[in-house]
């Protein structure tokens, strides 16, 4: 096996779960492994331990008067249920159809490591890199990346900065280099609704009390109007307005008309706040959505329960300039407002992430965009993402450095989900990415 799969297939192979804390070890393995990675090819790296999962940190000599490029990744990843759909072992990497099939091999590790082999390319090939460069990888994205602020903060003269790479985001289609200047940012909470003390008999006191499955349906489904815009007072409040130049440049890109989403969604029919395309709902335009809701009988046939309690679990996505804070106060006053009668509510907010947005016109943008022209062949098109990598803006907040989003995924590479997986040509474009990418920061 050619070498760069090699040292793919080694670093896809430890289950580094971040949220699921019987893998802790995996993920301080799997740190192991990179820092031993890293110090191998000649650069000069450290593992610094955090309140739970480690952050690796890697640099080469320093010198005055070139620019220092800071190139972020995470080596953790989701967990992998439900297994049974499983085509292949999540952590038995596995090539078929010209795709590596794991979980993480898109979610980040496949796009990480094309950052680390592209360095060592270059490495080798001009015994120098033309930047300063620092590597930082942490084992902690998938879960909020709740250390990574404290660590930026102690480390913010070590990690001193000029611009910031990050290949964690998506391309609009195959063969399509896409540069992201944008990311939603992320809002999340859980409620519990509590009725009687104990399940009850439905028939003996259905009528009598409160059903809380009902009730969190009814405080679910005040979230939206019927057309789909969110109800909570004053959600859009701080929504900044799509600019015009946006509008006109997001018409042309491929790959995201109504009929791209539902084939790679499978949905009957699209479905989203009036007078905006998908891409402008998914790019540009706050949700709210509900992750998981339960309560009462699960297993098979019916049971005649009325459910001493039931839950939801939800999250926000949010745009500029909106702050997580201070809408999580505002879905908290919407939740206790809206609570149906009968129950007794309880909130408990979870993490967030600030949205961010960039000039894709910068110097170092441009900069970018002529590396994804020369791996590619071909003109890069310039979007926001609909996803959240928390720790963007706050790089920008501590290290005060722009961040370039110069994502690999494939709408089908089936991150978070059963059967992820990354084209082989997506690791290898990565790679050689990284190479003019270092090359055109330089100039
Ligand atoms: N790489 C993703 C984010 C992403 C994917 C951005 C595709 C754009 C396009 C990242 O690992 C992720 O999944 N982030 C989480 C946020 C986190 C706070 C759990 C997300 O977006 O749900
Ligand atoms: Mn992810």
């Amino acid at each position: 096996m050619p070498k760069p799969l090699d040292d793919l297939f080694s670093f896809l192979r430890f289950a580094s779960i971040s949220t699921d804390s019987r893998h802790a070890q995996d993920v301080r393995d799997c740190a192991t492994w990179l820092l031993a990675k890293l110090n191998g090819m000649g650069l000069k790296a450290e593992l610094h331990e955090t309140a739970r999962h480690p952050v690796v940190v890697a640099r080469n000599s320093h010198q005055p008067g070139r620019k220092t490029v800071l190139i972020y990744g995470h080596y953790d990843v989701q967990p992998v249920d439900p297994l049974d759909l499983w085509h292949s072992d999540p952590f038995s990497p596995e090539i078929r159809e010209g795709k590596i099939w794991a979980r993480g091999a898109t979610d980040n590790k496949g796009q990480m490591l094309a950052h680390v082999l592209g360095v060592e390319k270059t490495l080798r090939e001009q015994a120098d890199l033309p930047v300063n460069l620092i590597f930082l990888f942490e084992g902690e994205e998938e879960i909020g990346s709740p250390n990574l602020a404290p660590f930026l903060q102690a480390q913010r003269e070590n990690l001193r900065c000029d611009v910031i790479a990050v290949s964690d985001t998506g391309m609009v289609a195959a063969g399509v280099p896409t540069m992201g200047y944008g990311l939603r940012g992320i809002a999340c909470a859980e409620v519990t609704l509590r009725g009687p003390k104990g399940d009850l008999h439905s028939g003996i006191y259905g009528g009598a009390v409160a059903n809380p499955a009902t009730a969190i349906a009814r405080l679910v489904a005040s979230l939206h109007d019927p057309k789909g815009r969110i109800q909570v007072a004053g959600f859009y409040d701080d929504v900044r307005p799509l600019e015009t130049w946006e509008r006109e440049m997001w018409q042309k890109v491929p790959g995201v008309t109504d009929q791209d989403f539902l084939n790679v969604t499978g949905s009957p029919s699209v479905f989203g706040e009036e007078s905006f395309s998908s891409a402008e709902r998914v790019w540009a335009r706050p949700t709210a959505e509900v992750n998981g809701i339960g309560g009462g009988y699960q297993g098979e046939g019916s049971k005649t329960v009325l459910p001493a309690q039931a839950f939801a679990k939800f999250s926000f996505r949010l745009v500029p300039d909106q702050d997580p804070k201070d809408v999580m106060e505002k879905v908290r006053s919407h939740f206790e407002k809206n609570c149906p009668a009968g129950v007794s509510i309880d909130i408990e907010i979870g993490h967030d992430g600030k949205p961010y947005l960039s000039d894709p016109h910068s110097p170092d943008g441009k900069a970018a965009q002529r590396a994804l022209s020369k791996a590619f062949g071909r003109e890069p098109v310039l979007i926001r993402e609909g996803g959240s990598i928390p720790i963007i803006q706050t790089f920008r907040e501590i290290l005060h450095a722009d961040t370039l989003l110069l994502g690999l995924a494939l709408p089908d590479c089936q991150i978070h989900a059963p059967n992820e997986n990354f084209p082989v040509a997506n690791f290898e474009a990565g790679i050689l990415l990284n190479q003019h990418l270092l090359n055109e920061l330089a100039l």
